[in-house]
């Protein structure tokens, strides 16, 4: 059985690494108390988001996010046991904002800070006990943003193995940039999934990157410039509803089909090591979709998997798994001196391995 070293009482859980503002508490068992999140929307005019105006967007955002998830909860600062927040990876004006404030907080009211890495924050949001997910270690992730594309065995607090990701664009990516072709708004995602049910996936067959190759990394530029190449058959702006949809529905099941594959091949790869495990957790915007989600289920059913998604607010960034995976951490006895621990970029989950 884990014991709790830590905390003695609520933990407050800070997210600002990439366009969310975001403030969550937990008690100490990980009951969710309070949660808060401001989307910001000033990057739609630019087609993606722009790190300088997502920073000063956080700077503004976050005491307003903040205090309302303590009034939510119901408590002071004095009250709280802990305070975590992101400091890694993502863009780094966010990550200044979001890891100083907390910080600050922390030196102020004489609380242990907890400094979390946003990946492992994504790997054991499974764990969280209001979802229900049993989450046991080990279990294999996928995990499918705008950011990010890779599979990841979670083997443990601060053990987490890298079995493979993306060679060059993350899942999501690739749906925005095709999304932006087909004149679709940004978060493209979303909207090219609504255009492709009015669409036929047999209508062009695009390459499946890597698909049948050893590993699970995955591409997916080939498949954009495929797509790009039958937009370009069409004047510019004269692109049909009809052709659009059928663009649309023919690229998702390409995806939905590559990803499945890597997947299939990162259970087995995860299987070498862990003979009984049997658990698939997907995170990230991503596994919003509805096709790939039917894939990965296929692909898990064929492996001996369970095929496990959190409720899409919690694959998606949020406060609540940063405050959970500063639980974890603290109870697993894994907070030093985290004050000193500065905001990075780029921060992989195998140099959390102590
Ligand atoms: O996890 P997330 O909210 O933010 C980070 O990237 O960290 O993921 C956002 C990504 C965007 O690229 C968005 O287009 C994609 O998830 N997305 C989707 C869907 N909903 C969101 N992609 C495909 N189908 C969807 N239904
Ligand atoms: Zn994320």
């Amino acid at each position: 059985m884990t014991q709790t070293i830590f905390p003695n009482g609520p933990i407050l859980g800070i997210e600002s690494s990439c366009d969310d503002t975001a403030a969550a508490v937990l008690d100490a068992d990980g009951r969710i108390l309070a949660e808060t999140v401001t989307r910001q929307i000033d990057h739609e005019a630019f087609g993606g988001v722009v790190p300088e105006i997502a920073a000063r967007a956080h700077l503004a955002l976050l005491p307003g996010v903040v205090t309302r998830a303590m009034a939510q909860a119901g408590l002071r600062f004095a009250d709280l046991g802990a305070i975590a927040a992101t400091t890694g990876p993502g863009l780094i004006g966010g990550l200044i904002v979001g890891a100083g404030y907390g910080k600050g907080l922390a030196i102020a009211h004489r609380k242990p800070f907890v400094a979390v890495n946003h990946l492992e924050a994504h790997a054991l949001t499974a764990r969280l006990p209001s979802l229900g997910l049993g989450a046991a270690f080990p279990y294999l992730l996928l995990l499918v943003s705008g950011g990010h594309c890779q599979c990841i065995a979670v083997e443990g607090v601060g053990q987490h193995v890298r079995l493979g990701g993306t060679i060059d664009d993350a899942a999501g990516e690739a749906f925005d940039k095709v999304a932006k072709l087909l004149g679709l708004g940004w978060p493209g995602g979303p909207a090219l999934e609504a255009l492709a049910s009015a669409g036929d996936p047999k209508a062009h067959l695009f390459p499946r990157p890597l698909f049948g190759r050893a590993g699970c990394d995955f591409s997916f530029s080939g498949l954009k410039t495929a797509v790009a190449t039958v937009i370009a058959t069409y004047p510019a702006g004269a692109l049909p509803r009809q052709a659009a949809a059928d663009i649309a529905a023919s690229f998702q099941v390409a995806v939905a089909e590559t990803v499945a594959d890597r997947a299939v091949h990162a259970m087995a790869m995860f299987r070498e090591n862990h003979p009984t495990a049997n658990l698939l957790v997907v995170a990230g915007g991503v596994a919003a979709n509805s096709v790939l989600r039917a894939a990965l289920l296929a692909a898990c059913d064929k492996a001996g998997f369970r095929f496990a998604a959190p409720p899409l607010k919690y694959c998606t960034d949020n406060a609540t798994m940063v405050a959970w995976a500063g639980l974890e951490r603290l109870r697993a006895g894994l907070v030093a001196e985290d004050l000193d621990v500065a905001p990075r970029p780029r921060w992989p989950l195998a140099e959390l391995a102590i």
